[in-house]
């Protein structure tokens, strides 16, 4: 039993902040952060939170697919800055669209959307599910240090999400794990327990970037270059790449080394930043909305990061 998608939609927040808005925060500027990065402006939070963001591209995504939320079998988020450890993403958004169904949330961070959608793929495997809703999304503005340069610039705030039905399109996948704390690292609250003697870091994002840099542009060619080929196909099959908007001199390095044109990469980092595992459920909902991705095309999505980690998936859309 496989899968096809047949709705997306993704939210962002309202509140726009420039490079130049950051240059009056931190020791930066829009050159650096345009050459080095390629992101113009994110998006970020002043009242909303992860789950509200997932409840608005969910009634999207749910809206496109022509269906209902109590049709829903399962509901399954991504998320590494929720407000709240429980009730999850997955439990509040059920809430608030009026589903039924199980909900519960996964983390693979800035992969974590695929994760999900590859576990949603199994549970569609089982044959008793029919819709399934997969969302990625990130309040990442909670969990930046607004004094850290390296990393503030980076970031910013959304959901995407897709509901998926049965169907013949999702042709394979790959997942990889490395567990690793020195690269990439998200503490969560330590706590006020007056018995725990151990060091508590700061609760916020830390990255080392040339290191998740050079991780990034290996998982995202060798894993496009090996899922393709395990499925039977050559890269001149690919229609459309998706991938985890981190940086445009990743996804610049990736179309060079899989000599695969950037007209066929989707690209939307400049308006967003880097959303974490939202920012691959973004872009699909966007490609999807430009109507360029037609029924019966080759989409590959790759995404990388925190864990470490890395998925890709190959669909026939
Ligand atoms: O979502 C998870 C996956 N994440 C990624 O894939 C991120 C991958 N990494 C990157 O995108 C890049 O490594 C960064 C954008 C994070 C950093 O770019 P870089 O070209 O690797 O910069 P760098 O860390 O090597 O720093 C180069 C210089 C340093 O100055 P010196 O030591 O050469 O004088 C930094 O202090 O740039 C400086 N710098 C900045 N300058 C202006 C670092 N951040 C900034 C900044 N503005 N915001």
């Amino acid at each position: 039993m496989s899968i096809k998608i047949i709705g997306t939609g993704a939210y962002v927040p309202e509140k726009v902040v420039t490079n130049d808005d950051l240059a009056k925060l931190v020791d930066t500027s829009d050159e650096w952060i345009m050459q080095r990065v390629g992101v113009s402006q994110r998006r970020v939070s002043v009242d909303e939170t992860a789950s509200d963001f997932a409840v608005k591209a969910s009634l999207a995504a749910i809206k496109n697919a022509g269906i209902k939320p109590e049709e829903l079998d399962l509901i399954i988020a991504a998320s590494v800055s929720a407000e709240n450890i429980c009730p999850t993403v997955a439990g509040t958004v059920q809430k608030e669209i009026g589903a039924t169904c199980p909900a519960f949330d996964i983390n693979s961070a800035c992969s974590g959307f695929l994760f999900a959608l590859d576990t949603a793929v199994s549970f569609m495997a089982r044959g008793t599910y029919e819709n399934i809703l997969v969302i990625g999304a990130e309040r990442l503005s909670k969990i930046v240090d607004w004094t850290d340069r390296s990393t503030c610039v980076i970031f910013g705030d959304g959901a995407g999400a897709a509901v998926i039905t049965k169907g013949e399109g999702y042709l394979g996948s790959k997942l990889f794990t490395q567990g690793d704390d020195s690269v990439i690292k998200i503490p969560s609250f330590g706590g006020t327990s007056p018995f725990y003697t151990a060091e508590k870091p700061a609760p916020y994002i830390f990255m080392d970037g040339q290191e998740t840099f050079k991780f990034a542009v290996n998982k995202i060619v060798n894993d496009i270059k090996e899922l393709v080929s395990k499925c039977g196909y050559t890269l001149d099959d690919i229609d459309h790449v998706v991938t985890h908007q981190a940086n445009i001199r990743i996804i610049d390095y990736a179309s060079k080394r899989l000599k695969l044109s950037k007209d066929k990469f989707f690209v939307n980092i400049e308006k967003y930043g880097n959303t974490s595992s939202a920012s691959v459920p973004i872009a699909l909902a966007e490609l999807d909305a430009s109507g360029k991705i037609k029924r019966g095309d080759l989409l590959v999505m790759s995404a990388f990061g925190g864990g470490l980690s890395s998925a890709a998936c190959l669909i026939r859309w």
